[in-house]
């Protein structure tokens, strides 16, 4: 039985690779809501789900959630960064020069430092073959990149560079990580017109997160390799 950190668990991917993992692994998955995080717990039948409050967007939270988790578990196996923001949504296609600037901040904030922040914290108690899996989006790859949803775009993009350095430092305590696209997706930020259900995109990312073939540094959906 693995232990697998998720951010963002309260609802949408989140919630389905919480579901999907904890049938046959330890999760400690995170919210912002201390009344969502016990509804999430007891709806189970099993115990293998747990949660800790934390913002990502903040350090000092953080710190917090992750000095909990660490009375919870020993060492995490899995480190999945979900949690992510889509400002000001997808139906609200904005052009670059229109973009509110305040905006990319925030969503770097959270998309992207986020990321980075809840690496610093878990890595020390990461244990070698341990793995870290970036949810990024096709929105962020380079190759055929559109327009609209700038801040959004400029945060994936990011996260992905982050992936390919942190792929490479982090080699020598051999711990391997990856950035993937988990498809368009039926949640609050896919929209419910998406071709996915959470619980199809949730299985495909455990499939791959448990696969004894795990890559490093690459960026991936459904297992298929993308172009950056
Ligand atoms: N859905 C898609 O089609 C799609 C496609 C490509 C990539 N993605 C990526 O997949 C990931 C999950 O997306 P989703 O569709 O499940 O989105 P979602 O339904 O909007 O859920 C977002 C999750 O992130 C959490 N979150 C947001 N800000 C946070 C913060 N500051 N600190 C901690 N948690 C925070 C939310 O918690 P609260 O409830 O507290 O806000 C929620 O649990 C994101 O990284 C997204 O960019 C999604």
């Amino acid at each position: 039985m693995k232990n697998i950190f998720i951010t963002g668990g309260n609802r949408g991917i989140g919630k389905g690779l919480v579901e999907q993992f904890s049938k046959n692994h330890n999760v400690i998955f995170t919210v912002r809501n201390k009344n969502q995080g016990r509804m999430i717990v007891d709806s189970f039948e099993h115990d293998n789900a747990d949660y800790v409050i934390m913002d990502v967007g903040e350090s000092e939270s953080v710190q917090n959630g992750v000095k909990n988790l660490k009375s919870k578990i020993s060492s995490v196996d899995i480190l999945i960064n979900n949690a992510g923001i889509l400002i000001p949504g997808l139906k609200h296609k904005i052009n670059a020069i229109d973009t509110d600037l305040e905006s990319i901040m925030e969503t770097f904030n959270i998309n992207t430092v986020g990321v980075l922040r809840v690496c610093k914290a878990i890595t020390p108690f990461m244990q070698p073959n341990s793995r870290i899996i970036n949810i990024s989006s096709g929105m962020g790859q380079l190759e055929g990149m559109g327009t609209g949803s700038l801040a959004y775009r400029l945060s994936k993009t990011a996260l992905n560079a982050m992936t390919i350095v942190l792929s490479q430092e982090l080699m020598g305590k051999k711990i391997k990580v990856n950035s993937i696209c988990p498809g368009w997706v039926k949640t609050d930020m896919g929209g419910y017109d998406a071709a996915l259900t959470v619980q199809e995109s949730a299985e495909s990312i455990k499939k791959f997160a448990l696969d004894d073939d795990f890559p490093n540094g690459k960026f991936l959906r459904h297992g298929e390799v993308l172009p950056w």
